[in-house]
């Protein structure tokens, strides 16, 4: 056992950390521009009733499987899965989970980067009165800088990888304290501003009335991909929170905690971020912009828009990072096994992902029309692959392991529940987790 491991000090310090790792970039950019993209209310639904019944028994199985092994998530997999007398193969998961996060850290700091673009641009005012062809105007001219955009990236991940060089500890504690909650508020402010709109009932209208038609097997496979990366499960990336998870703290509560908060940022930032996009009559399909541009214009429009702008893109900067250190702990966790320092481990893997990071920058300018696979360009591919085909492969495995491989004892004691939550949870594991990956992952890719 490794009795240095660090724990987080308090239960809420746990539920702080996982929503952090949570909330982030999947809530308020990529929900809304993946549903705008995939038609609205069916998208929507079909997302929530995957968070149900997929991403929350799954996020349990990931942090329990965490704080069964209370080591790093390759190590925690071999090790547990000797003592079921299976394969140490499963370690090899693992590092599947690794890879993913690696890929997906790649285009997370880039994205983050624009949020730091965004901040510096508000507190100048660079906003004030934007009508949204402006707004777009100036987005587009970022994006086609690929200078501008690296030194971004650049400074996003170094910032990530203190944090992570430093050992997640205190100091994300105490920056969750203060973050979740502030996001939070900003956000009804937003959306109860939103509700004062013309764009309001045009929004809700779009968001929750479904239409089934446009409903088609890679619309669910996008719905079911999108749980995942929104919950952050499916990379081993919990289940490196898992280790250091209090004994006592009650997983299932924790868990059902974290999809309420994620599930409840992603709606208000769609309620705000549509009634913009109906009131202004832009196009809901816009893409990865779609975000950055709709919210400079509606806040413009507030009463002191510039400095609530710039709060908000502080607070969304601060929930990136929260996420992307999520993102960067199990491969740091996993170097470390190697016999790197913390630190050591940190820098490579700082250095590793900013290099390919940079193939996501210059997939909005010079290598836009570089389409290696799928007729997808750079950041295509790492934006949508990892998180749609290699988070629910992986949350599959991971259900496999945890409600099939290990013994009934361990996983119960390690899931802290009672015989009837613990039958009620395996059986929701096996018998409607796993066949709808499974079937939902085939039928999208067929
Ligand atoms: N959930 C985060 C978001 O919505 C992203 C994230 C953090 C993530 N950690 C993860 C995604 C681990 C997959 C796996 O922005």
């Amino acid at each position: 056992m490794n009795e240095t491991l660090e724990r987080w000090s308090t239960r809420r310090a746990f539920i702080l950390a996982v929503t952090g790792a949570a909330v982030g970039l999947g809530n308020i950019w990529r929900f809304p521009y993946v549903t705008g993209e995939n038609g609205g209310a069916a998208f929507l639904l079909l997302y929530i009733g995957f968070v149900l019944l997929l991403g929350l028994p799954v996020m349990m199985a990931e942090i329990m499987v965490g704080r069964a092994g209370r080591r790093s998530p390759a190590q925690s997999l071999g090790h547990l899965a000797v003592q079921a007398g299976a394969s140490r193969h499963w370690r090899l998961l693992g590092l599947f989970g690794v890879f993913t996060v690696f890929c997906i850290l790649s285009f997370y700091s880039v994205v983050s980067g624009w949020s730091i673009e965004f901040l510096v641009a508000s507190i100048n005012g660079d906003f004030v009165g934007a009508a949204p062809a402006e707004v777009g105007a100036g987005f587009d001219a970022f994006l086609a800088d690929p200078a501008r955009m690296t030194f971004n990236h650049t400074l996003f991940l170094v910032m990530t990888m203190l944090v992570v060089a430093a050992g997640v500890g205190k100091g994300l504690e105490r920056l969750n304290n203060l973050l979740m909650p502030a996001l939070y508020l900003l956000l009804l402010l937003l959306a109860g501003y939103a509700a004062t709109t013309q764009g309001f009932g045009p929004a809700l209208a779009w968001l929750f009335m479904p239409d089934v038609s446009a409903v088609t097997p890679l619309v669910v496979m996008h719905a079911m991909g999108h749980a995942f990366f929104t919950l952050a499960v499916g990379a081993c990336a919990l289940m490196a929170y898992g280790a250091y998870m209090p004994d006592q703290q009650s997983l299932p509560r924790a868990a059902g905690a974290v999809a309420v908060l994620d599930v409840s940022v992603a709606l208000l930032a769609g309620i705000a971020i549509f009634s913009v996009v109906f009131a202004q009559g832009m196009d809901p399909g816009e893409g990865p912009g779609l975000m950055f541009v709709t919210l400079p214009v509606a806040f413009a429009q507030l009463p002191w828009g510039a400095l609530w702008l710039s709060i908000f893109f502080l607070l969304l900067l601060l929930a990136t990072w929260t996420s992307s250190i999520n993102l960067a702990e199990p491969i740091v966790a996993t170097l470390q096994g190697t016999g790197l320092s913390r630190g050591q481990a940190a820098a490579i893997v700082g250095v590793g992902v900013w290099l390919v990071g940079l193939l996501t920058v210059l997939s909005f300018s010079t290598l836009a029309e570089w389409r290696p696979l799928f007729g997808m360009n750079a950041f295509e591919l790492v934006s949508t692959i990892p998180p749609e085909i290699f988070l629910p492969l992986g949350g599959l495995l991971i259900a496999i392991f945890a409600a099939w491989v290990m013994p009934e004892s361990s996983a119960r004691r390690a899931l802290g529940v009672g015989p009837r939550g613990f039958a009620l949870w395996r059986g929701l594991v096996r018998w409607v987790a796993i066949p709808l990956t499974l079937v939902v992952l085939v039928a999208g890719l067929v």
